[in-house]
């Protein structure tokens, strides 16, 4: 989402740089389309999976910035950098910064080594990483500090950044957790992958589900068009949801076997629409052209049989530049009559993005969570 004017700085802005990360690969993709939303950035800096703008002094952002990007995973302000041999001497440097004192949080992560799910890597906290956040903590605890180290944060806190751009370089600055993924250190969800899963597709649908707040109920009838071998089906029924999963290839005999699933072995643009009269959420992850995938989506949605809630769509990209068709597919999934559209590289994506559409916004468990007002108790006086 843009800044408006409302949002424009009462303080001076920070510093002249932000950071971004990104999946490693994304950079140019990731580059573009934020330079062609925020003509006020300009590339300053990049690596693999990291890269820093510079904010025109005549454009700042506002401190509490926020990015109209589907690729960037997380951002923040960058305060600087700093490289040694000695990972104290390190943590002791960062640890002097006047804005790591006044954060509630401290995240510490490594940028993407590889594409995720390439050479074993799946994105999160690396063992190094977690290494140096303990390097923080011991010295947090002497200190007195109560900076809460690698754990996601509540919305709104304010968040320390220290990205391990090299083992010995460092990158720092700090950002206020104001999106769902903002609050993951390093914008990429605890999830457990040492887990066996039939895909990755078991990972990706975790992810949207955290990040879109949408809730998979025992008992939801889900459609996936695109189901084999059957990971994304996993999480389905391990949620309690009734499972029809579409794909003319063969489902992993452990999801065929299981009462809740059923597998109809065809393309999905040759299943009878009846089939999708009870679907609540319909869940697409084709190996095919993006407006292919949001065509055979459009056909079922619009049938009058047919009433679902939302879909989670992985689309996936032959080339990275074909990413800035992103804005376009949105306005499609917002066409079918969707009131609330979503779209975000996922951490765990690979040269794809999900995006998620619902018809009604209350469907979702938004990030921040809704305060009820206090009660007062019967006993207590009312304040003058
Ligand atoms: C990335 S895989 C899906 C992975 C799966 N979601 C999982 O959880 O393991 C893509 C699948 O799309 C299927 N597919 C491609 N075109 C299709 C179509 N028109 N209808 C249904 N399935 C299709 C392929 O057979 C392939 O199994």
């Amino acid at each position: 989402m843009a800044n408006t004017a409302s949002d424009l700085p009462t303080t001076p802005a920070p510093a002249s740089f932000i950071f971004v990360i990104c999946q490693n690969g994304a950079e140019s993709a990731t580059k573009l389309e934020i330079m062609n939303n925020h003509p006020n950035l300009s590339l300053a800096f990049s690596r693999p999976g990291f890269i820093t703008f510079k904010v025109s002094a005549e454009a700042p952002l506002p401190q509490r910035f926020t990015l109209k990007s589907a690729l960037a995973r997380t951002y923040g302000w960058s305060l600087g950098k700093c490289t040694s041999q000695d990972a104290s001497s390190m943590v002791a440097d960062v640890s002097t910064n006047v804005q790591f004192e006044n954060s509630n949080h401290l995240h510490v992560w490594q940028r993407d080594p590889f594409t995720p799910g390439r050479n074993g890597f799946e994105p999160g906290i690396s063992a190094l990483a977690e290494e140096v956040g303990c390097l923080f903590k011991t010295d947090l605890e002497k200190s007195g500090s109560k900076l809460i180290v690698n754990k996601e944060s509540k919305p709104d806190d304010k968040i320390f950044d220290v990205v391990m751009v090299e083992p010995n370089e460092w990158w720092y600055g700090y950002h206020f957790a104001s999106t769902v993924a903002g609050r993951w250190p390093g914008g990429t969800p605890a999830i457990d992958t040492s887990i066996e899963t039939y895909s990755r597709a078991y990972f990706k649908l975790s992810e949207a589900l955290l990040w879109s707040g949408i809730t998979i109920q025992p008992g939801d009838h889900c459609v996936e068009i695109g189901s084999a071998p059957g990971g994304a089906c996993q999480l389905l029924l391990e949620k309690g949801a009734k499972v029809i999963g579409i794909d003319p290839a063969e489902m992993e005999p452990g999801i065929l076997e299981h009462d809740n699933f059923v597998h109809i072995r065809k393309r999905g643009t040759d299943v009878k629409r009846k089939e999708f009269r009870n679907t609540k959420w319909l869940i697409s992850d084709l190996n095919a052209d993006p407006n292919f995938s949001i065509e055979t989506v459009a056909e079922i949605v619009n049938h009058p049989l047919v009433d679902v809630k939302g879909i989670i769509l992985t689309l996936k990209f032959s080339e990275w530049k074909n990413t800035s068709s992103i804005p376009d597919l949105m306005k499609a999934a917002k066409a079918l009559g969707f009131q609330v559209v979503k779209a975000r590289q996922l951490a765990f994506n690979r040269r794809e993005i999900c995006l998620v559409a619902v018809k009604d916004k209350f469907v979702l468990r938004l990030g921040k969570k809704h305060v009820k007002p206090k009660r007062q108790a019967k006993s207590e006086k009312p304040t003058p």
